[in-house]
């Protein structure tokens, strides 16, 4: 059953519907369901849907999209013919295969392998775009895993500049329409799932509906050949070419969120040119952000925070156990190692699910249409942290403390949070508005005392 995506889908059908031709780039994270929301688009749409295939120079990508092409239409002749470029490709398709009296969607998948991660496809398409395609109403996707390369190489390449019309950085499914993935689950278990897969629809299909959340991750986690094991190579691996490096500053904002410099420090390596560059490529893969470090400051001193939820759990959770898990040493490892000692970590995940889900926040409290800054605030000065705070256009401050908890929260959180907001001071003519978000309600108690103006539960994510 194909979930949401209703926004993505009538923006594809609106520049559809236009009578020249549209260049589209989709992009986002593996298994975010690229290639899902492309083939559910482009149903009773007349198209070619090919895929790169990774790893492969320019000759095998050449012989794979003719493969793909004879193959989905039929075409015998296209089998026998040899094509030495992409050039005697794509004219074949504009002499043969388009035709300016009929819509058509030609879908590039995979699209950094397909380039061959290099310029010269790119060079190639803007040339026939620009003399045939976009007169004769091609709609043309170039879709692809790997952010970087499609930020950098297309988007911002300078063969496509001004001319691409839509660009789709595509993100989890929403908390309520994952309860659609897995259904008929009680809201904290699936609660529980999200601070760990946060709306990447490919990781609840492979849980079992009919196992508890500690038996599916025992199972699907902390074994030898198990999914979400192996999965860090598919994802985060196969992404980047210095991958060692990588695994080093993911491991590190596992632990703690850093600065550049004090990244520099711990990698023993200079703050410069490519420790900026990794983490730029690691930014836009969306697996860290950076965050203000005071709620004036917008560059100075921000910090670096893994937000990726499974990234989070594969490193501090996953890959301390690594070794017996491989060597497939002992049996249920998640009950004997795992959950003991989980529930901080858990507390933590929470609070970075609800910064991914800030938007979800800003509409329950009202607020979506006058937030200008969303996120953590560190305060090193000051000593004191915001687990999220919202910078409004009416001069108001929204602090959020968020609580996990098994039970709902008491009037003892009233005092903690007293103590922050006396060592906070807001910026001059600001007032400030105090939320609670608590994974299982708050108690008779804390709600009659009045003290925090708008009150957030777990539950209320799931809605709609
Ligand atoms: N909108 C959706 N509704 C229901 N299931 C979905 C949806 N999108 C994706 N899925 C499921 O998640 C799986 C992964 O999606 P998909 O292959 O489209 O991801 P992708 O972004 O193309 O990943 P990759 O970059 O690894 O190719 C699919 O097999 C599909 O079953
Ligand atoms: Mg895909």
């Amino acid at each position: 059953m194909f979930i949401g995506r209703q926004h993505e889908t009538s923006l594809l059908e609106e520049l559809f519907n236009k009578k020249d031709g549209k260049l589209i780039v989709i992009y986002g994270r593996r298994r975010i369901g690229k290639s899902e929301l492309m083939h559910h688009y482009l149903q009773n749409k007349t198209h070619l849907y090919i895929d790169g295939l990774e790893g492969e120079h320019t000759p095998k990508q050449i012989e794979n999209f003719i493969n793909q092409i004879s193959h989905q239409l039929k075409n015998q002749f296209l089998k026998n013919t040899k094509f030495k470029t992409w050039f005697e490709v794509f004219q074949y398709l504009t002499e043969h295969i388009f035709n300016e009296n009929k819509k058509f969607v030609l879908a590039l998948d995979e699209f950094q392998w397909m380039a061959a991660g290099q310029s010269k496809l790119i060079n190639q398409i803007k040339s026939f775009w620009d003399t045939y395609w976009k007169k004769s109403g091609v709609q043309l996707i170039l879709c692809g895993s790997i952010a970087h390369f499609m930020v950098k190489k297309v988007i911002h390449s300078k063969a496509l500049y001004g001319r691409i019309d839509l660009e789709i950085l595509l993100e989890g499914l929403t908390p309520n329409e994952v309860t659609k993935l897995i259904p008929n689950k009680d809201p904290q278990e699936i609660l529980r799932y999200s601070l760990i897969f946060n709306g990447v629809p490919k990781y609840y299909e492979v849980l079992d509906k009919n196992l508890s959340f500690e038996k599916n991750l025992n199972k699907h986690c902390f074994s030898k050949n198990s999914f979400f094991f192996t999965e860090i190579k598919k994802i985060f691996y196969s992404q980047f070419k210095e991958h060692s490096t990588y695994k080093k500053i993911a491991q590190l904002l596992a632990q703690k969120n850093y600065t550049l410099e004090e990244l520099a420090k711990k990698l023993k390596i200079s703050s410069g040119g490519s420790l900026k560059s990794y983490l730029e490529n690691l930014e836009l893969s969306g697996f860290v952000k950076s965050y203000r470090n005071t709620i004036t400051q917008s560059k100075k001193g921000q910090k670096y925070k893994l937000v990726d939820p499974f990234l989070k759990f594969y490193y501090s959770q996953i890959l301390p156990h690594e070794n017996i898990i491989s060597n497939n040493i002992g049996s249920d490892i998640y009950f004997r190692l795992v959950k003991p000692q989980i529930n901080p970590w858990m507390g933590l995940a929470f609070e970075n699910f609800c910064i991914l889900n800030s938007r979800k926040i800003a509409i329950l409290l009202g607020i979506e249409n006058l937030t200008t800054y969303s996120g953590p605030v560190f305060s090193p000065t000051e000593g004191v942290q915001f687990d999220l705070v919202f910078i409004r256009n009416d001069k108001t401050i929204t602090l959020c403390e968020i609580k996990y908890h098994s039970s709902p929260v008491s009037t003892i959180v009233v005092k903690e949070f007293s103590e922050k907001l006396k060592k906070f001071k807001a910026p001059k003519g600001f007032s400030i508005e105090k939320v609670l978000i608590a994974s299982n309600g708050v108690d008779k108690n804390l709600s009659e005392l009045c003290f925090f103006e708008q009150i957030i539960t777990g539950n209320d994510f799931f809605k709609n």
